[in-house]
């Protein structure tokens, strides 16, 4: 069972399981999010393990400070304003990365923007004091309602991480409103603790309503998985001019003949697995193969992420969304 401690007496316990790529529960204003160093893959794919998410969707990543976030992303002058007025608080900001962060890709699930938010209290000196960001959605279990307290996310979590840090029940109570600046306008991508009004005010201008055109949730789009070369699930056996995506210890028929190999995890741990596969695959991309092979990969635990992933990178492109 975790173990709940008071924010007064939780930091340094909260640190080395950090730094160790373990993941914490930590109370925000917002909600009790459950998070992990958003550098190390390791510590990312633990956050899918823990909440049992079927697929990968983009996480936020959580600074301490404006200095932080600018050397994670690029930021236009009305991203700037809005983080100036709303930072720290409830409001996430959706962003173009700067090259060579040190974000993991699966915080990203490849895309090459990035939310960002810097949470108040507990989690922003936290952040401060690990010197990283942290990746953090709310802290329960894929389809539960969040946690807005360390009791409820102990009840349903507690049997699969370390540490709750109870910070009390969060004030805000939902999630941070999502937003991105595209030109002179700004699109809410979700309504959340600040109220579309308040940004409005700010900006003032209309927000605009409604996904990314024609993206409902970025986690689910294929085309940006996708990578160029066309991918073959569940090979037993490697064709001449393919790269091979193995995984565990037993290789696929022919497998010497593969342009390029990478394999996901040699010990067929998953966990290491998930941590790999955005890396693995822009990796074996870059070897011109015209297909990457992939081994068979088990479904049970982040398996059936792993495979849902790879099952859209292999999905006929004419039925990519755009
Ligand atoms: O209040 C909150 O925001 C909480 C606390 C813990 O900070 N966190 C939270 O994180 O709700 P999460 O990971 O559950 O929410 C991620 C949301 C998803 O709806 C995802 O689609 C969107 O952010 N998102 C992440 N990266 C994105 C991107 N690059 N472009 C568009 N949307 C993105
Ligand atoms: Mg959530």
């Amino acid at each position: 069972m975790a173990e709940i401690l008071p924010v007064g007496e939780a930091m340094e316990r909260a640190l080395a399981l950090l730094e160790g790529g373990d993941v914490v529960a930590i109370p925000t204003e917002t909600v009790y999010g459950l998070a992990g160093d958003a550098t190390n893959g390791v510590g990312v794919a633990r956050i899918f393990e823990a909440k049992g998410r079927p697929r990968f969707n983009p996480l936020i990543a959580h600074v301490a400070d404006l200095a932080m976030a600018e050397r994670i992303a690029i930021f236009d002058p009305m991203s700037k304003r809005l983080a100036e007025m709303f930072w720290p608080g409830p409001l996430t900001l959706v962003l173009p990365q700067q090259a060579g962060n040190g974000i993991h890709p699966l915080v990203t699930a490849g895309l090459d923007t990035i939310a960002l938010r810097m949470p108040r209290g507990f989690g922003g000196e936290l952040i401060a004091r690990l010197g990283r960001p942290l990746a953090a959605p709310s802290a329960n279990s894929s389809g539960k309602i969040s946690a807005t307290t360390a009791q409820a996310v102990a009840a349903d979590l507690g049997a699969k991480i370390r540490l709750v840090v109870d910070g009390g029940a969060t004030p805000v109570g939902l999630e941070s409103t999502i937003v991105k600046v595209e030109g002179d306008t700004v699109r809410l991508l979700r309504p959340g603790g600040i109220a579309a009004a308040d940004i409005e005010a700010a900006v003032g201008t209309k927000l605009l309503r409604g996904a990314i055109s024609g993206i409902e949730a970025p986690g689910m789009l294929a085309s940006h998985y996708a990578p160029g070369a066309s991918v073959r699930l569940n090979a037993q056996s490697v064709a001449e001019g393919e790269a091979l995506l193995a995984f565990g210890g037993d290789r696929a028929e022919g497998w010497q003949a593969a342009v390029a190999l990478r394999n996901l995890s040699a010990s067929g741990d998953l966990r290491e697995a998930a941590s790999n596969l955005f890396a693995h695959l822009q990796e074996l991309d870059r070897s011109g193969a015209a297909t990457i092979a992939v081994e068979p990969i088990p479904v049970d635990g982040l398996g059936e992420a792993i495979n849902d992933r790879l099952f859209r990178a292999a999905a006929p492109r004419d039925k990519v969304a755009p």
